[in-house]
């Protein structure tokens, strides 16, 4: 077998990342080996976000500048996967016609038969854009088992696809359309995939899925009665896990059953992303959130009753169509109510598809801006002021990098803390005690106290 060289460059969420990882295994079994740079690459694919605009135009950019590298090698293979390959299938040849290969979200285990065919000259273009409407998502955990893992850097933390897709139709996104209709990742397929990435190693786990709060509720095996709370707590068991998260949920979704599984499943992390999306109920609704604010506070203050030291995290739109001073303002003093340690918060943006792109009253450009700078502006502050709240605390951290002159690590909370010199010898995937003493916006200081009795 020829050995090739695979230059993949990723763009937007953790499902893309993911995906990623899962091309490079598939496509290592062809014997493609990934390089860091893209002028040794016999294949490059470009792994797509269309979530906004802006994500879309950064991947436009990029194949653009690739023209000039086919030019040079024109046996270089440029494919595009994710999100827009998706959305735009067929039309990406149209604009860029340098482009050999465009496949969906759901066709990448096509890749290595549509990779051989354009290798072989067979074809001299690849286009698969199916999305299905019973899609089974294939066993991709067999992989771990015949490819070594790849010597990323964070091999003690993973991230496990549990199901894919959304049926939400929040009017502004496009996830429903290029990851289509929601489908749960059968549990035996599940845990099989954990114990293999634990018995290699692995201490920290992020189940991941657009709605993980319905997980369940659109089986792809028939007959499985799990809900999302019985998952985490199969997933916990799994002996030699040290760290579990998940990522993402919508609030009209999470239950009271799942919030006890914070107070009651020792290896949950305290921390949970939250997206709010709007602190006014009107703009809830035409955003068809499907919950009010007040149900939001509700289930904000179960929580921290479940787990106090949780740390809420959210993501927020501003200058949705019509959004007034007053929606605004409102959203403002949501911030002030929940005072969430972090928050990722975007512009508004049309996209293809969407019905908000269809509504009347488009903010401006301008007010959008001046939003989102106060907004991330009182955010920063109160990420400042949460991060103070740790000064002096003892708190368990997980080692991430340990060659750096300082130990770089993350608390349960998800707070990235660096550690002066350590009395002990450590190594990514450790658990140590430490004691923080200083406190900015974006991360802690502190200082290695011993060995978590959890190591
Ligand atoms: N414009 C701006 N932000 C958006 N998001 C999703 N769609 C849009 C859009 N059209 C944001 C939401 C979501 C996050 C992943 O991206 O806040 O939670
Ligand atoms: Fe998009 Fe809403 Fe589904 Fe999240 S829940 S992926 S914001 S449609």
């Amino acid at each position: 077998m020829m050995n090739k060289n695979l230059y993949i460059k990723t763009f937007g969420c953790q499902m893309n990342e993911r995906d990623s990882e899962i091309i490079e295994q598939l496509l290592a079994q062809e014997g493609y080996i990934p390089t860091d740079n893209p002028g040794d690459a016999d294949v490059i694919l470009i792994n797509t976000c269309s979530i906004r605009e802006k994500a879309e135009q950064k991947v436009f950019s990029l194949l653009g500048a690739l023209r000039e590298e086919k030019k040079r090698n024109p046996d270089l293979i440029v494919g595009v996967a994710g999100c827009v390959a998706q959305q735009e299938g067929e039309q990406i040849r149209e604009r860029m016609p340098h482009v050999d290969l465009v496949v969906g979200t759901q066709q990448i285990y096509r890749l290595p038969e549509m990779l051989q065919r354009l290798a072989g000259k067979v074809t001299t273009r690849e286009i698969a854009t199916n999305l299905e409407s019973a899609f089974a998502i294939p066993p991709f955990q067999k992989l771990l088992k015949d490819v070594a893992p790849s010597p990323a850097p964070q091999n003690y933390r993973r991230f496990v696809t549990i199901m894919q897709g959304c049926n939400n139709f929040c009017s502004y996104c496009v996830v429903p359309g290029t990851r289509g209709r929601e489908i749960s990742r059968p549990l035996a397929d599940i845990l099989e995939e954990v114990e293999i990435l634990v018995a290699q190693g692995i201490k920290e786990i992020t189940l991941l899925g657009q709605n993980v709060n319905s997980y369940g509720q659109t089986n792809a095996v028939a007959g499985q009665a799990v809900t999302f709370p019985g998952l985490l707590r199969q997933v916990a068991a799994v002996g030699g896990l040290k760290r579990l998260r998940f990522t993402t949920s919508h609030p009209k979704d999470l239950t009271d059953e799942l919030m006890r599984c914070f107070a009651e499943i020792e290896i949950l992390c305290p921390h949970f992303h939250l997206p709010v999306q709007s602190g006014s109920d009107a703009v809830l609704k035409r955003m068809n959130r499907k919950y009010t604010i007040a149900h939001y506070l509700d289930k904000v203050e179960s929580l921290r009753r479940y787990r106090p030291d949780i740390a809420l995290a959210t993501d927020i739109i501003v200058g949705f169509p019509g959004e007034s001073e007053a929606d605004f303002a409102a959203t403002m003093e949501l911030l002030e109510s929940v005072r969430f340690h972090s928050s990722f918060s975007f512009k508004y943006s049309d996209r293809p598809h969407t019905r908000s792109a269809g509504f009347a009253d488009k903010i401006p450009e301008e007010v959008k801006s001046q939003r989102l700078t106060a907004f991330q502006r009182r955010q920063d502050e109160i990420s400042l002021e949460r991060n103070i709240e740790s000064l002096g605390n003892v708190i368990e951290v997980m080692i991430e990098d340990s060659h750096a002159a300082a130990v770089k690590a993350r608390s349960g909370a998800n707070q990235v803390v660096h550690l002066s010199s350590s009395p002990v010898d450590v190594y990514p995937g450790d658990l140590v005690m430490a004691r923080i003493n200083q406190a900015g916006k974006h991360s802690l200081k502190g200082t290695i106290m011993l060995q978590s009795t959890r190591r």
